[in-house]
């Protein structure tokens, strides 16, 4: 085969007819459970004002400071192409008064997001979210209502080995007092560390804790914890947000090193991994990170950082192509053979003409009709007919588009009656009926 001139861009996918099923099914699970639990469908623009992101997702991420896609409009403003929902969403939130509305405000959305990252197995450039955010309730119990629905929608499509990994990161309470604590701990022990941390010490410390390379791992499994330095009030959310995971059996394990790399978290935090593998992951020989299907947590400053009101809130996104991933490894079918009751065949220009009208009559009172109008030998539509599974296959040759009349035949049977061309919906709708 010639090799293609054009490619998609590095990271980027087609979504082919074959994928659509498997995009289909999880979009509908998703949108059943989330209308289930009362949330309501937003659509935000894929493009925002930049500093939306700067300022929500946070200056020191990797997404804000190495991963936007940042363009430069003719009259001169700064948008990006979104790279997660949250900031977007809590925009609209506020732009459109839902302050004002009886809280919480439960709302969802699908789409693709833009991160330029170093794409790998499970890590994509532009991906799809499904996204679930509730803002004006700071009761724990909805921290552990959106774990128990991204685990059931990630059971309903069969995904087997769910593991949650849970922590909290506190607030702006007792973090801060925290993040002194491990600083200093790890700048004693500087050296050893690699060079993204010895950074991230001063940039942004908590990261250190998620760091991939061996020997930081080593230092930080030492590390104060900042469970033992939680407040009060941020104790006993999490205790609480145990206590009604317990109460769901859900299984969860709790992660003292999770931490997310978005800045604008406080309190619970969270992601649901599946422990087999994906069909990106067995491709690939040394997989190097174990990915997250869904993750999120409690976000109670954003609102009022974006401009809003001082309103609490939580939320959780699931990637769409990893999940699509599992479910094609484990070989689960979801094409159908597409099958149709009646097939046109036709034979001639002037069936051919007769046929586009015909099969708009067909649309008309909602029967499925198959058809191949380009091509011309009878053989090759008959054997088309059969493949479609098509109980009776309209036949116009050159004689019954001269004369307005249809061969209706019967493929069981193989039974052929004439009609009048004009009577042929009418007889059909009798005989299936
Ligand atoms: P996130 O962890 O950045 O969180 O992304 C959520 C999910 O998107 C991940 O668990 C993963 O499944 C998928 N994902 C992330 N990056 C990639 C990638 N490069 N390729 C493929 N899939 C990817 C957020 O986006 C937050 N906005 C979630 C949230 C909502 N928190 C509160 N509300």
């Amino acid at each position: 085969m010639k090799k293609p001139r054009f490619k998609t861009p590095t990271g980027t996918h087609d979504i082919l007819p074959d994928d659509q099923p498997y995009f289909q099914k999880i979009y509908n699970v998703c949108e059943n459970i989330a209308s289930f639990y009362g949330f309501k469908k937003i659509d935000t623009p894929i493009l925002e004002e930049t500093e939306l992101f700067s300022k929500g997702t946070g200056l020191t991420t990797d997404i804000v400071q190495k991963q936007m896609y940042v363009l430069k409009t003719k009259g001169g403003d700064y948008l990006t192409l979104r790279p997660e929902f949250t900031p977007g969403i809590v925009r609209a939130y506020i732009e459109h008064g839902m302050q004002s509305l009886p809280q919480p405000i439960k709302l969802y959305s699908f789409g693709p997001v833009f991160r330029y990252e170093h794409p790998q197995a499970g890590r994509y450039r532009q991906f799809h979210q499904f996204d679930i955010e509730v803002i004006g309730e700071e009761s724990p119990v909805i921290d552990v209502q959106i774990i128990n629905i991204f685990y059931n929608i990630l059971k309903e499509l069969k995904v087997k080995n769910l593991a949650v990994e849970i922590n909290s990161i506190g607030d702006s309470q007792c973090r801060p007092y925290y993040k002194k604590l491990l600083a200093n701990y790890l700048r004693s022990r500087e050296g050893a560390l690699c060079a993204d941390c010895r950074r991230r010490i001063r940039e942004n410390v908590l990261r250190v804790l998620d760091c991939k390379e061996e020997k930081c791992q080593r230092i930080v499994s030492q590390a104060p914890q900042i469970i033992d330095h939680l407040c009060e009030e941020c104790h006993s959310h999490f205790k609480r947000v145990l206590e009604f995971l317990d109460e769901i059996e859900v299984p969860y394990r709790l992660n003292p090193y999770l931490v997310r790399g978005l800045d604008y978290y406080t309190k619970t935090i969270f992601e649901i991994f599946s422990e087999e593998k994906s069909k990106d992951e067995s491709d690939t020989k040394d997989f190097p990170v174990k990915n997250a299907l869904a993750s999120g947590g409690r976000y109670d400053n954003l609102v009022k950082m974006l401009g809003g009101d001082n309103v609490k809130a939580v939320g959780c996104a699931m990637g769409v192509e990893r999940v699509q991933s599992l479910m094609r490894t484990r070989g689960l079918q979801l094409k159908k053979q597409e099958t149709y009751p009646v097939f046109f065949a036709q034979i001639g220009n002037l069936a051919k003409r007769k046929g586009l009208k015909l099969l708009e009559e067909f649309r008309g009172v909602k029967i499925p009709i198959a058809e191949s109008l380009g091509k011309d030998s009878l053989k090759a539509q008959l054997g088309l007919a059969d493949k479609v599974g098509a109980q009776y296959t309209l036949l116009v040759g050159q004689r019954e588009a001269l004369d307005g009349s249809i061969i209706i035949r019967d493929m069981k049977t193989g039974r052929q009656d004439t009609v009048k061309l004009d009577k042929v919906v009418k007889e059909i709708e009798k005989r299936l009926r």
